[in-house]
């Protein structure tokens, strides 16, 4: 079976990640859930291309520049909330993506309970921390081994 591509998409501030608000999204850090994916990615032949940028359109121009990956995981951040041109990105290129977040954002503010970017997504892991990632990951790779069935 050929490796499947997968790229990890990571909004604004979430480098920050690890010292940022730890109450709310814990004391581990971004490149700490890069390690569990590529161990993860490792045992399932899957290649991971982790991205992380604090602007709206760099992330767009990443995602349309890989329209030919298996899969997307992406934790869109703030942007999850306001960003239309980041849903069109995802629904241009038709790659089948996981939302991810490290908090649990239906428990949070009100404006965090609306999600621009679900509707075009297979589905949404949301509250477990660093572990959203891999569950994330997990999830796609188990939707493209079906489709490929
Ligand atoms: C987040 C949730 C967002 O509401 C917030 O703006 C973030 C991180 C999360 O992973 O829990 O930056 O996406």
């Amino acid at each position: 079976m050929a490796k499947k591509r997968v790229l990890v998409v990571n909004g604004p501030n979430l480098n920050l990640v690890g010292t940022r608000e730890p109450d709310i999204y814990g004391a581990r850090t971004l490149d700490d859930a890069e390690g569990l994916l590529r161990a993860y990615a490792r045992d399932h032949e899957i290649d991971i291309d982790f991205f992380q940028s604090n602007l709206e359109g760099e992330i767009i121009n990443f995602i349309q520049k890989n329209a030919d990956a298996a899969g997307i995981v992406i934790n869109p951040a703030a942007l999850t909330h306001t960003s239309i041109a980041i849903r069109d990105a995802i629904a241009a290129v038709k790659v089948p993506s996981v939302e991810v977040h490290l908090s649990n954002i239906h428990a949070r503010e009100e404006f965090r309970r609306v999600s621009y970017i679900a509707p075009v997504c297979i589905g949404q892991i949301s509250g477990f921390g660093i572990n959203s990632y891999v569950l994330g990951l997990e999830a796609l790779a188990g939707y493209l081994n079906d489709k490929e069935k």
